[in-house]
C-alpha cells in the first residue's frame, strides 16, 4: 500500500506540481498541495517544498492565492481559464481555498533532514505566507471582526455542503452563458453537486469576474458571504503556525499573533451550546447558519477551553451515531444527508486528518487514533478514492487520487 501510495503520487506529478486526479482536476489545487506536500515528506522531502513554491507561482501582487493554479492546457476541465479570465501569469482562477499551507512549511522545517535547505526554503515561502495571511485578514474582513468571509462555496473546499443551501439558495441561477459539466464525465451525478448548485457556481464566478476581482468590491457586493467556520479555524490554526515560523526565522511574531487572539474571540458567536459544535455565519443576514457538518469540529485545531472540548467529544459520538466509519461531513440522522453526494455525508481524507490533529491537541488521543483508523481501513479496502460512503466503505468519486495517498503515508508515518 506504501509503494502504491508513493506511486500515485509519482504518476499524478506534473513536474513540480501534483494534481489531485488524473482526469477530473488536471491543474494545480490550493489545499491538495498542502496535504500533498505532507506524504511528499515521507520519502522526497525536496519534493515537499517545490509543490509549495510552485503552488505561490499563482499568488497575486496584492498577496492573493487562487484556488487553482493553470499551470497548462487541458480543454477536459471546467471551468478552465477563459471563464475566470484573471490576468495573471501562470493562469488561474480567482477564489481562494483554506490556506492549509503554514503549518505544512512549519511540520516540513521541523522533519527535513536537510536543515540548511528546510530554511533556505522556509524563508522563501515565509513572506508568501504572510501577504497572504494578510490579504485575508484585510479584505476578507474589512472591519476587522475576527471572522473573515468567504465569497463562494468553492472557497470553503467542502463545495456542496447543506451548510450552503440558505445562502445558495439567494443567488440567481443565471444568466449564464451556454456551458457544459466536465466533472460528470469522469464521475456519476449522483455523487456530484445538483445542475442548480453548479449554475449558482458558475453565476457568482461570473459575478466577480466582471468585478475585476477587485477585493474590496467583491467582499461589498458579493451574493454569497458566508464566515465559514471551517475556513476560519484552518486560518487561525495557520496563523498560530506562521507565528511559531516567524520565531523560528527570527522575524517578528506579534502579527499573526494577534490575528489568532482576535480570531479565537471572535469565533466564540459560532459556538452553538445546544449542538456542541460550532456553525458557519451568514455574514449577508448576520445570522449563524443550523447546520451540523462536520466542519463545525474544526476550531478543536486551537487552544480552547477544558469543558468545551470535552462538550465537543460528546457531540461527536452523537454525530457519528450510525455510522460505520467516521467521520461523515454530515450526521446520517439529518435530513441533508447523502451518503454518496460529495460534502452531503461521505468521509473526507482531509477532515480526518485535521480532526485528528485537533483531538491529539487535546488529549482525546482514542477518538483521534479511531479516526485514523477508520481513514486507513477505508483506503485499504476501497483504495485511494477522493471519498467514502460512511455506512458501507465504498469508494466514492475520483480514483488515484493525490490527497487520500499523502495523507496515508502521512498518518502511517
Ligand atoms: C473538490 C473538493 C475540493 C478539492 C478539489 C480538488 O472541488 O470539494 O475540496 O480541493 O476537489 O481535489
Amino acid at each position: 500500500m506504501v509503494e502504491m501510495a508513493r506511486w500515485i503520487l509519482r504518476n499524478n506529478d506534473r513536474g513540480g506540481y501534483t494534481v489531485p486526479a488524473r482526469g477530473l482536476y488536471p491543474f494545480q489545487w490550493l489545499w491538495d498541495s498542502g496535504f500533498t506536500a505532507l506524504g511528499w515528506a515521507t520519502f522526497d522531502p525536496e519534493r515537499a517544498w517545490l509543490e509549495l513554491r510552485t503552488l505561490f507561482r499563482g499568488q497575486w501582487l496584492n498577496g492573493f492565492l487562487p484556488h487553482i493554479v493553470f499551470h497548462s492546457e487541458d480543454p477536459g476541465y471546467f471551468p478552465g481559464p477563459e471563464i475566470w479570465g484573471v490576468d495573471h501569469q501562470p493562469q488561474t482562477t480567482g477564489l481562494t481555498q483554506p490556506p492549509f499551507l503554514a503549518p505544512v512549511v512549519l511540520h516540513l522545517l521541523q522533519r527535513d533532514p536537510d536543515r540548511p535547505r528546510a530554511l533556505r526554503e522556509a524563508r522563501y515561502l515565509y513572506p508568501r505566507l504572510l501577504a497572504l495571511h494578510t490579504f485575508l485578514h484585510r479584505y476578507r474582513d474589512p472591519e476587522g471582526t475576527g471572522l473573515v468571509g468567504v465569497l463562494h462555496p468553492w472557497e470553503t473546499g467542502m463545495d456542496n455542503s447543506p451548510a450552503w443551501d440558505v445562502p445558495l439558495a439567494r443567488v440567481p441561477e443565471g444568466p449564464l452563458p451556454p456551458f457544459q459539466r466536465r466533472d460528470l464525465v469522469h464521475v456519476p451525478g449522483e455523487q456530484r453537486p445538483r445542475e442548480e448548485d453548479y449554475r449558482r457556481y458558475l453565476y457568482l464566478v461570473l459575478a466577480y469576474r466582471s468585478r475585476g476581482y477587485d477585493p474590496e468590491t467583491c467582499y461589498r457586493e458579493a451574493p454569497f458571504l458566508v464566515a465559514d467556520i471551517g475556513f476560519n479555524a484552518i486560518l487561525l490554526y495557520a496563523d498560530e503556525a506562521l507565528a511559531r515560523l516567524a520565531e523560528i526565522l527570527g522575524e517578528e511574531s506579534k502579527q499573526p499573533l494577534a490575528w489568532l487572539h482576535r480570531g479565537l474571540a471572535a469565533i466564540e458567536a459560532l459556538w452553538n451550546e445546544k449542538a456542541g459544535l460550532y456553525h458557519s455565519l451568514d455574514l449577508r443576514l448576520g445570522v449563524p447558519i443550523p447546520q451540523d457538518t462536520s466542519a463545525g469540529f474544526l476550531p478543536l485545531l486551537l487552544p480552547l477551553p477544558r469543558p468545551r472540548v470535552l462538550k465537543m467529544r460528546k457531540a461527536l459520538g452523537r454525530f457519528a451515531q450510525g455510522t460505520t466509519y467516521l467521520l461523515p461531513s454530515v450526521p446520517p440522522h439529518d435530513p441533508a444527508f447523502e451518503p454518496r453526494r460529495y460534502w452531503r455525508g461521505p468521509v473526507w481524507p482531509p477532515v480526518n486528518y485535521l480532526l485528528a490533529l485537533g483531538l491529539r491537541r487535546h488529549g482525546l488521543l482514542d477518538e483521534a487514533s479511531q479516526l485514523e483508523a477508520d481513514f486507513v481501513a477505508l483506503v485499504e479496502q476501497a483504495g485511494f478514492r477522493e471519498y467514502f460512503n460512511p455506512l458501507t466503505g465504498e469508494g466514492l468519486g475520483g480514483k488515484e487520487f493525490s490527497w487520500t495517498a499523502a495523507l496515508y503515508l502521512a498518518l502511517l508515518d
